[in-house]
């Protein structure tokens, strides 16, 4: 994406007080684009991410001839070109950082009468493609892969068949990307999960009116049908509040309120997991907006102790395990992470960037294939890597907060694929983060 590369240091801090808004959800944001970029008719969607992740999948859409306007920050106006709208483009589509974007993507692409090469930046030409490419392959899909990596050619004018499909591992992004296949498919494409994940993809289907049955752990649509255009909601994300609700939890004195976040089901493992820990963190005014659960958070600082983390709970925190850390490295006792190794293929591996950061601080820290034992206590000063992935640089700018003496954090330009404007919303609830040119 040609970011300018940009260090932090974290500073520890006074107790963070006030009122956070975090920009719009980045799950919701990518699905919101592609089914309104494919629906008849005008979509406006409100709460939208101007994050690096979601612009990348606006830009890959307007290449392949949808027309979107941005009439104000966080608005885009998307004039859908229908089921059989979209162009062929002779230029490779560029993902940029986000693995939600390519594996969708290939899932949409796969059913066009043109062909298409999908490719992203350094972090994400290393991440597995195999799990989406391998079951599109069959429904008749055709794509090559780099040895299973990106670039991803996609093949058009293929005929696809729906199927039933068990999922090996839960992943949200492999099941949408087969449910958008499943569109152009004949038949009925049929989809199990190994433990449900989050159905924002199943529940927006069913908002701009394609027939879908869906429960957790399951979904089900046949091709042939069209998509209305609608309006879209997104609530704020909850992944991006993660780093306040540790940050308030950890640094003595402090009250903050997070408001209008989204919370389904799916995706506040963590929220159970601090609260195991003995966060204080409540739900104020919960409500519908968008047909999605959304609510006040209020976070209070409680002294944490380390838990046994339910592997049950893996899936609905899946992004949050760099924010967890943190808070379980300045716990009491010791806190075990297993079943959690879809970590190691994320933006980073993000079991061993975290230790590699933890460590570096002082931490102990033991690595395990799936996850990790850390013994709580003390953070002092050091200088980590972000290994080029958001969550782990946001997540040691919270570090900085409770150690003994500033945190440099190295290279954070990618914060802004899924959080633009952190450091300015960190500082006003009191932060001390200075960006380093
Ligand atoms: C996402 C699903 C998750 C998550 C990612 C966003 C999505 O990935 O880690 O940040 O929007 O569907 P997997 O489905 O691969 O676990």
């Amino acid at each position: 994406m040609g970011m300018d590369r940009l260090d932090w240091c974290s500073q520890p801090a006074q107790p963070l007080r006030g009122s956070v808004r975090v920009p719009g959800d980045k799950s919701v944001s990518h699905r919101a684009l592609m089914l309104a970029a494919i629906a008849e008719g005008d979509s406006r969607i409100r709460g939208f991410l101007e994050g690096g992740d979601t612009l990348a999948t606006a830009a890959v859409l307007a290449q392949l001839g949808v027309r979107i306007e941005a009439p104000s920050a966080g608005e885009r106006l998307v004039h859908g070109v229908g089921l059989h709208g979209l162009r062929g483009s002779p230029q490779p589509l560029d993902c940029g950082n986000a693995g939600t974007g390519m594996r969708l993507l290939a899932g949409l692409l796969a059913g066009q009468a043109f062909d298409s090469t999908l490719m992203g930046d350094a972090s994400l030409s290393k991440r597995p493609m195999r799990r989406v490419t391998d079951p599109l392959a069959s429904m008749g899909a055709r794509i090559d892969t780099r040895d299973g990596l990106p670039p991803l050619h996609v093949h058009g004018g293929q005929s696809l068949r729906g199927i039933r499909y068990a999922l090996p591992v839960a992943s949200a992004q492999v099941k949408s990307a087969l449910l958008l296949a499943g569109l152009y498919a004949a038949g009925e494409t049929d989809i199990l999960e190994p433990h449900p994940t989050r159905d924002y993809t199943e529940r927006m289907l069913a908002a701009f009116g394609w027939p879908i049955e869906f429960e957790p752990g399951r979904a089900r649509l046949q091709g042939g049908h069209v998509l209305r255009a609608t309006d879209v909601e997104v609530p704020a994300d909850f992944s991006s509040a993660a780093f306040f609700l540790v940050a308030a939890s950890i640094v003595p004195g402090s009250a903050l309120k997070l408001p209008a976040v989204g919370l389904n089901p799916r995706r506040t493992g963590l929220l159970q997991a601090l609260r195991l820990m003995g966060a204080d963190i409540t739900i104020e005014n919960q409500r519908e907006s968008g047909g999605e659960p959304v609510g006040d958070l209020a976070v209070r600082y409680a002294p944490l102790h380390g838990i046994e983390l339910p592997e049950a709970w893996v899936p609905d925190m899946i992004d949050e395990f760099p924010a967890l850390f943190i808070a379980a490295a300045v716990a009491s006792g010791s806190t075990v992470v297993r079943g959690a190794a879809e970590l190691r293929v994320k933006e980073s591996d993000r079991i061993a960037t975290m230790a590699a950061g933890l460590r570096t601080l002082g931490a102990a820290i033991e690595e395990t294939p799936d996850g990790a034992i850390i013994q709580g206590g003390k953070l002092g000063a050091g200088s980590v890597d972000s290994h080029l992935d958001h969550r782990i640089a946001m997540s040691f700018a919270v570090a900085g907060l409770v150690a003994g003496g500033p945190v440099r954090i190295n290279d954070c330009s990618h914060v802004a694929t899924s959080f633009p404007g952190f450091v300015e919303l960190a500082n006003g609830c009191g932060f001390a983060l200075q960006a380093l040119a």
